[in-house]
């Protein structure tokens, strides 16, 4: 998968792309993340990349012309098969989505800032756009690393344990049971036995009844889609 991310603050997606998971991704060749600065493609004098809205109002707009010649030029080299735009009036991340995404070779990721982008480059270019809550943040960037990072993972080859994806919270609709490790007691606090006990079944069986009884208490949302789904 190829991931390329334009953005006015490129220094805020120095590290989370370096570092773990992620990094192990991009050494095994199984990701292939570029950072573009959208400064570095302003014509202007002094490397401007915003303006005042028209109509009026408070708050700068990036500009069409920058990210435009961005895009051409990483389309004229390659296909694309979404152009995604992280804004907090897109359709909210979710494991469904990370899946889908996890599928697809080529994507260009735009990172908003200050008021937004010039609504031209949504009509032109944009393919898919993608809210990480309902919060606003002070720039698309971070929504950027948060959605990289729960669709590297998911790749083919990235994780160690292959069906440790699998067995994420929300990948069945189900949050995940309580984990425990050693030891066994800590100031009275005991590991459940049936964790201790080495007969799988059981132990599954455990698992099973504790994500249903999470979900129950903290996310009953997400049960409907779970009972559903069986
Ligand atoms: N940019 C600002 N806030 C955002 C959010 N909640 N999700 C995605 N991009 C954003």
């Amino acid at each position: 998968m190829r991931i390329d991310i334009l953005t006015v603050v490129p220094d805020l997606l120095e590290s989370p792309f370096n570092h773990s998971i992620l990094q192990r991704a991009k050494d095994k060749g199984l990701v292939e993340i570029n950072i573009h600065n959208i400064r570095d493609y302003s014509t202007k004098k002094h490397k401007n990349v915003d303006d005042y809205q028209y109509g009026g109002g408070a708050g700068m707009v990036l500009s069409i012309e920058p990210i435009a010649a961005c895009i051409d030029s990483l389309m004229s080299q390659r296909k694309y098969d979404e152009v995604i735009y992280v804004t907090p009036d897109g359709e909210i991340l979710n494991q469904g989505l990370c899946n889908q995404l996890a599928l697809k070779g080529n994507i260009i990721i735009l990172c908003g800032h200050y008021k937004g982008v010039d609504e031209r480059v949504r009509e032109l270019y944009i393919t898919k756009e993608i809210s990480i809550g309902t919060y606003v943040l002070s720039g698309g960037e971070l929504a950027a690393a948060v959605l990289v990072d729960s669709v590297v993972r998911l790749l083919p080859g990235v994780l160690n344990d292959e069906t440790s994806a699998l067995t994420d919270s929300f990948q069945d609709n189900l949050l995940s049971p309580p984990v425990y490790t050693r030891p066994p007691e800590f100031r009275g606090m005991k590991v459940p036995d049936v964790l201790l006990s080495g007969d799988f079944n059981k132990i599954n069986a455990y698992r099973e009844e504790q994500a249903i009884q999470r979900t129950k208490e903290r996310r009953p949302d997400l049960l409907d889609d779970f009972l559903n789904m069986e």
